[in-house]
């Protein structure tokens, strides 16, 4: 009996990877580099109790301050051609980068032409190699004097971002094939004001929630506008923090309003506010919560975790997409991995994610591409350096060497043919 089974992915479907310039690049002088100097002996500390035993022994870098400080990150700005050779290994078609503010503009109003000079061959070489670029403006970092000013709390940071895209989209636009304009704006808000864990480290800054959700949307909208004006057929969007929360119980109607809540702040709030300057949707998934009525309100199985923790759970990727259907806009989805310094699940998680997203694009959602997060490892914000997302490891103890795990080649197959090969 042939228990083989090929799913085929539609024609001119994006295949790719995914990455942030602050994460990989190195030397960025932001908030968040900031931020890290006065963090990092905290977050040693915190690493004591806040990671489980198995964890901690299995990743004792987390003990050290250098983990925490991003530094020459990946070193990805001097070293695109290396990354480049990894996009192409893999047979791409696509890949999600970063801009950095403050790379960019160091100083208020001053742009510095060598970065944009950079960033310009690093778009025309994508291009050489057929490769389409989807750019994120913004991925939650900061030119200090912004940052100084009150970031995303500050009216004049709307103007100063306008400022700074419309010198992007001039200068590169005609190298960028879809845009995101900000990268999850809800993780900046609920680790930036509510849970503090992120700058500006505010808790339960309710009133600046609200002030900051209602500047990045008025943001989004203006920059929406100004690629359109410039670029008529432009692609462009937003990429939302997904995730799908449902009741532990089904037949606890408190669980049931809470999961429901839960889905619409992280899944829709922000979207809705911005649903008729969007051309698709940016679809960010790792997660899925069970939520309990008690605290601490999440209660995962855990059936199957990666090295940070997180369930291994495909089948919520299927539900986001059904839920997103209503918005009839083409999805694509820029964020996908998971943290797996052994390589022990990643074939796996991407080939259980890629057959339900087969199954929601089968029953008529207009899922356009698939980015795994990420390209390389990375360095993971407050985790730093310890949790290990990439298809390619890099060596940053000596020659910041790109090396493939196991894989790399089997997602490199799958961009290769559109085909996902399961055995039933
Ligand atoms: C962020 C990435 C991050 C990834 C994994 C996403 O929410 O956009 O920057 O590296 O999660 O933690």
């Amino acid at each position: 009996m042939n228990n083989k089974k090929e799913l085929k992915f539609p024609k001119g479907f994006l295949w790719g990877a995914s990455t942030s310039a602050y994460q990989i690049e190195g030397g960025i002088v932001c908030d968040w580099s900031e931020w890290e100097q006065k963090n990092a002996d905290r977050l040693v500390r915190k690493a004591k109790t806040y990671w489980s035993a198995k964890q901690q022994a299995m990743f004792p870098e987390m003990f050290n301050r250098e983990n925490y400080i991003c530094g020459q990150a990946m070193d990805s700005y001097n070293r695109f051609d290396e990354d480049l050779a990894c996009i192409k290994e893999l047979n791409s078609n696509a890949y999600r980068m970063g801009i950095d503010w403050a790379r960019i503009e160091p100083k208020e109003g001053e742009f510095n032409a060598e970065a944009i000079k950079h960033y310009r061959a690093v778009l025309q070489k994508l291009k050489d190699n057929n490769i389409k670029v989807n750019l994120t403006l913004w991925h939650w970092t900061m030119p200090l004097w912004v940052y100084n000013q009150g970031g995303w709390m500050s009216e004049k940071t709307i103007t100063d971002f306008v400022r700074y895209s419309e010198t992007i989209i001039r200068e590169l636009g005609d190298l960028v094939d879809s845009w995101i304009t900000f990268n999850e704006p809800m993780m900046h808000i609920g680790h930036g004001y509510l849970d503090g864990k992120f700058p500006p480290n505010k808790r339960w800054s309710i009133l600046n929630i609200f002030l900051v959700f209602k500047n990045l949307i008025k943001t989004h909208k203006m920059v929406y506008q100004i690629i359109h004006n410039k670029f008529s057929q432009a692609q462009v969007s937003i990429a939302m923090t997904t995730g799908f929360p449902e009741p532990a119980h089904k037949w606890n109607l408190i669980e049931v309003l809470m999961a429901r809540a839960a889905y619409y702040l992280r899944n829709e709030w922000f979207l809705n506010r911005v649903k008729n300057f969007i051309d698709y949707i940016g679809v960010n998934y790792y997660h899925h919560d069970r939520i309990i009525w008690y605290p601490p309100f999440k209660k995962n199985l855990n059936k199957e975790i990666d090295d940070r923790g997180w369930e291994l759970y495909p089948q919520g990727i299927y539900y986001i997409l059904k839920g997103y259907k209503k918005y009839q806009k083409p999805i694509l989805i820029l964020e996908n991995g998971t943290a797996d310094a052994e390589d022990r699940i990643r074939s796996r998680y991407i080939k259980e994610h890629l057959r339900y997203i087969h199954r929601a694009i089968s029953e008529g959602v207009d899922v356009r591409g698939y980015f795994y997060w990420s390209l390389t490892d990375n360095f993971e914000w407050a985790e730093g350096y310890w949790p290990k997302f990439g298809l390619y490891a890099v060596d940053r103890e000596h020659d910041f060497k790109r090396i493939a795990r196991p894989s790399a080649k089997v997602y490199g197959e799958i961009c290769k043919n559109g085909i996902l090969k399961i055995i039933k």
